[in-house]
């Protein structure tokens, strides 16, 4: 890996925290689905299975990534737990669109974080940048799945969506202690001076 500069380095260990603890959120909002839809829509359950398959392994890679870019977990990831088991709990109480209102809510927000993560890692990372590359295939593909589900969208289910995905930020700044929305300003700061220069 090319030596960064130190505030670059840092933003890339903030990325690779950020991602493990949302990956470890993403397992914890499945699991509690997979729990109810079992018992009451298991028509759910293998779509809910397969994408809790890809969270584990996008959670094993950022851990993997952590220590040779100075990142550790996040130490306060038991909001990230109990938050993200409970969003996937109540989601799934609602019913199979509730179910998939959370995960098209959720994968968006994971999504546009991710969009931001390859510009400054491009040139910066090329390890993590291929590693961020696969994961977003497969987040895309859980996002398109879940909106595929969604058959009558209305100013309910946009309600929903909306809250989720502010429930799902905060969860994400609450369980990173910040380090998100410090994340968030050093990409947009080099997105500027990209545009500038
Ligand atoms: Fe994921
Ligand atoms: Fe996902």
């Amino acid at each position: 890996m090319a030596r960064l500069a130190p505030h670059d380095a840092l933003t890339v260990a903030r990325i690779v925290k950020v991602n493990h603890a949302g990956e470890f959120g993403a397992i914890r909002i499945y699991s509690a689905q997979i729990l109810v839809a079992s018992r009451l829509w298991p028509d759910c359950v293998p779509s809910l299975s397969e994408m809790l398959g890809h969270e584990r392994t996008h959670c094993a890679a950022f851990r993997a990534a952590m220590p040779s870019r100075h990142s550790r977990p996040c130490r306060v990831m038991q909001f990230w737990s109990l938050g993200g088991w409970l969003l996937g709990f109540l989601t799934a109480l609602l019913g199979p669109q509730g179910i998939w209102a959370c995960t098209a809510a959720v994968e968006a927000a994971v999504h546009r974080h991710l969009d931001d993560q390859l510009f400054f890692l491009a040139e910066r990372d090329g390890e993590l940048h291929s590693i961020v590359l696969a994961i977003r295939e497969e987040e895309l593909a859980h996002l398109h799945h879940a909106e595929e589900q969604l058959r009558s969208p209305g100013p309910l289910l946009d309600l929903l969506r909306s809250m989720i995905s502010v429930a799902t930020d905060c969860l994400i700044w609450l369980s990173t202690w910040g380090d998100s929305s410090r994340m968030a300003h050093a990409l947009r700061a080099a997105k500027c001076t990209q545009h500038i220069g």
